[in-house]
Order: C-alpha cells, then structure tokens, then sequence
C-alpha cells in the first residue's frame, strides 16, 4: 500500500496520544520502557532511539532512565516537530536530539552508541537483516539492542484473518516472526537474544482502547479526526483482536548483546 503524506501526520499523532499518553504513539507508557530495557542502565550513556515518533520515549530515556545523550530517529516531520517541542518543553535539549532521517542505513557512524532502544517502530522497517547489521554496526562493543516490535507468530503466509487486519491497518507493516528475528540478529553477531511475547498485555489493552473508542469518549475521538475516521479505527482494533486472540499477532521485547 503507498501512502502519498505521512502515516503518522498530527491528527492521528493526537489522536494516539490521547490513548497512549503524551508523547506516546505505541501503548505501555514507561513501565513498557522499563520492561524493554530490563535491567540495562542507560545512565551516562549514549542511546539512540530509532522511530522516535512524538518523542514521550526518547525523552524519558534521558529523564527517567538517565541517559546522558539519546538521539532520537525519524523519518517523519510532524512526529520529529511534535519530539522537538517535547524535548523543548522538558528542558532537556542539551542531551536530547531528534534528527529526521531517511529510511536506509542508520545515520551514526560504526560503534558510537551504547545501546539502541525502539519501540514498535521496526514493524516499519522491513528488511531485517539489513536493520540487525545497521544495528550491530553503529553499537559499541558490550552494547545492547533492546525493542519492543509487533511480529506475526509464523514464516508463511498470514492467515485471513490477519491479512483482514493488516489492510485495515494500512501502516505499510512489515511484520516478521520471533524465529526471523532471532535468526537476523544471530547472523549480525549479536548474542544473548532474549524474546518476550507481549501477546497477554496486548490482548488486555487492545480491549481496553476499544472500549474507550466505543464509549463516552467517542465524541471528543470524533472531534479530533472524524466520525467516518473512528469508525474505521474501530474495525481495526476489531479486526486486531481476532488476530491478538489467535496469537497471530505478537508484539514481542527483545534484546541483544553486542560482544565486548
Ligand atoms: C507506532 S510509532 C512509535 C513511535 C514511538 N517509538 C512510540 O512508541 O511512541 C512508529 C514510528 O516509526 C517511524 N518510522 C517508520 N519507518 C521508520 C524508519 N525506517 N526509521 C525510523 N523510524 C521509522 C514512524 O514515522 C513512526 O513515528
């Protein structure tokens, strides 16, 4: 499917923010960040963020989780403009960057970063072998990927239903499995791959959203895109549950090590 604006343009950018939260266009608010990194101390290190959206994340990496440079990715304006004002307003645009960028090899050169975060951005970003070397590539020894991403379960082709989902969703998603994405990230050089199936949390949110979407709230959804817009959004949570339920659709964590 070929878009001819931005997927993410600053209505449905306040529309995601309105159910995930300032700053936020994926669910799971800070405690996701904290599930991602696991254990992983970001403080004095430098940290780059690939789709950083509205900016919620990349901003709390440094303010919450400490680290001490975080550079934010984009391909897209409006989510870039949106990250800017954030860091901005949080006062923190001495540590903090956001650079919009083309879709292609990370703009960093070899080992300068400690860990790379992202979260369910890399859905966008299909060719994952390509992304777990750009990944590897720009780490230093010792770093770690740590992500959050929206996979499908198998290799072959997507059940009905989640074909159904995937052109309700019309976001260009390149989903992969956990088995394609262990397999790129070992062939990149990475070790110590850990996968976490986000499938449970998902299956409760995605009902939650819903809920709101087809409740009380539903005129001030209406107001912020239009009745037709939200009702499409609706078939697409619909659509997205059938597929969360059947556990074809499973947003995973992982992280990866980068030999020191
Ligand atoms: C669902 S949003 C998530 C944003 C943010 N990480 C969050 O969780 O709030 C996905 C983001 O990935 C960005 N994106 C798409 N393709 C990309 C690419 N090749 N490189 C970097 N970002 C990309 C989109 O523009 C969008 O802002």
């Amino acid at each position: 499917m070929s878009h001819e604006g931005d997927l993410y343009d600053d209505r449905h950018i306040a529309f995601l923010e309105r159910l995930w939260g300032e700053g936020y266009l994926s669910p799971g608010g800070v405690d996701e960040i904290r599930r991602t990194l696991s254990g992983i101390d970001l403080a004095g290190k430098t940290v780059l963020d690939i789709g950083c959206g509205a900016g919620g994340i990349t901003v709390e990496l440094a303010r919450t989780f400490g680290a001490a440079h975080v550079i934010g990715i984009d391909v897209e304006e409006p989510g870039c403009a949106t990250a800017r004002r954030r860091v901005a307003k949080a006062g923190l645009d001495g540590r903090v960057e956001i650079r919009k960028v083309e879709p292609g090899p990370l703009p960093l050169p070899d080992a300068s970063v400690d860990v790379v975060f992202s979260k369910d951005s890399i859905v966008h970003i299909h060719d994952k072998d390509f992304l777990a070397r750009e990944v590897f590539r720009v780490l230093k020894p010792g770093g770690w990927f740590a992500a959050s991403d929206w996979l499908i379960s198998h290799d072959g082709e997507p059940s009905p239903e989640m074909k159904t989902y995937l052109a309700a969703e019309d976001l260009d998603f390149g989903m992969a499995s956990p088995r394609r994405y262990r397999e790129a990230l070992a062939a990149a050089g990475f070790t110590d791959i850990v996968l976490d199936n986000r499938n449970p949390f998902f299956r409760v949110e995605m009902r939650k959203d819903l809920a709101r979407l087809e409740g009380p709230e539903r005129a001030e959804f209406d107001a912020m895109l239009s009745p037709a817009e939200i009702d499409r959004q609706i078939r697409t949570w619909k659509t997205m549950i059938v597929v969360l339920d059947t556990g074809e659709h499973c947003p995973h964590l992982f992280r990866a090590h980068k030999p020191g």
